[in-house]
């Protein structure tokens, strides 16, 4: 058996962020009232971690990169046939990565559009359509959540499995970085110009996505007193 390199760090610290920023983002939403101030921060933070993830998923080290993980239906029959002896994330469990990424883009997508009725917080792209949309996108959001919650669930639950039944630990290389195989090779690429373009992609999103390009919104009509 030898040690390999296999999730950098920038890809570590992207998942557990995330996870927190998820919980926080649940807290917030289901608090409402003045907590939604924070929901807003919270996603805006969720929409740089995201970018980050899709621009690392390019430019980032070896197992990191979606070319490594994401296969087409023969790898992932092979792989269930036990005929594939790959290291990072294996031709299924990839499909729920891109669930889990795919539904939470949308979720800060919905969201960005969303109109909160009691506590007057409204998503920081919501001027940009009319309120009859903004209504829908809102019902997406709750109706997201509730099936992004499923997906976790389903994700915790395959580590669990992928642990106890199958015998191989999936949480320590997400801490440590590390994993004993038999046969690979380390992680290699997504040095500093890398990590670089990455960050600058994820700050352009989150100024995006800001809303802080929107000119202000025009002042109140003036009182008649
Ligand atoms: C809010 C909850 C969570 C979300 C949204 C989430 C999301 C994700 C995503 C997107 C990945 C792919 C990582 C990448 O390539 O960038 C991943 C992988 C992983 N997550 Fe989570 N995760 C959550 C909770 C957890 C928890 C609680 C654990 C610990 C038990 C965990 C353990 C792992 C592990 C071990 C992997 C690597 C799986 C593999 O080797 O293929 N996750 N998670
Ligand atoms: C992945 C990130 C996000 C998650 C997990 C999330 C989750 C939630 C949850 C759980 C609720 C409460 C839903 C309910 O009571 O049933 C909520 C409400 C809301 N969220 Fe998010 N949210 C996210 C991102 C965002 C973003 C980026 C914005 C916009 C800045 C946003 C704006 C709103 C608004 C305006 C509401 C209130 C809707 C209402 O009062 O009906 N959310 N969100």
């Amino acid at each position: 058996m030898k040690t390999i390199h296999l999730w950098d760090l920038p890809t570590r610290a992207f998942h557990w962020l995330l996870v927190a920023a998820i919980g926080a983002a649940w807290f917030t939403g289901e608090q409402a009232g003045s907590w939604m101030v924070w929901h807003g921060r919270i996603g805006i933070l969720i929409i740089g971690l995201i970018s980050f993830r899709l621009a690392w998923g390019v430019v980032g080290s070896t197992y990191a990169r979606f070319a490594n993980f994401v296969r087409g239906p023969a790898v992932i029959a092979d792989y269930l046939r036990g005929r594939w002896h790959g290291h990072g994330h294996n031709p299924l469990g990839a499909l729920s990565v891109l669930g889990l990424l795919g539904l939470i883009s949308l979720q800060l997508g919905t969201g960005l559009f969303a109109t909160s009725d009691d506590s007057g917080f409204n998503g920081f792209l919501q001027s940009l359509v009319g309120s009859g949309l903004s209504e829908r996108l809102t019902g997406l959001h709750h109706l997201g959540f509730d099936i992004l919650l499923v997906l976790i669930g389903l994700h915790f639950a395959a580590i669990v499995f992928y642990t106890h039944f199958k015998k191989d630990n999936l949480l320590k290389p997400m801490l440590t970085g590390k994993k004993q195989v038999e046969r690979g090779e380390d992680a290699r690429g997504g040095r500093w110009p890398a990590l670089v373009l990455a960050l600058l992609i994820a700050f352009g999103a989150m100024w995006a996505a800001s809303g802080a390009w929107l000119p202000p919104p025009p002042p109140p009509p003036a009182s008649s007193w």
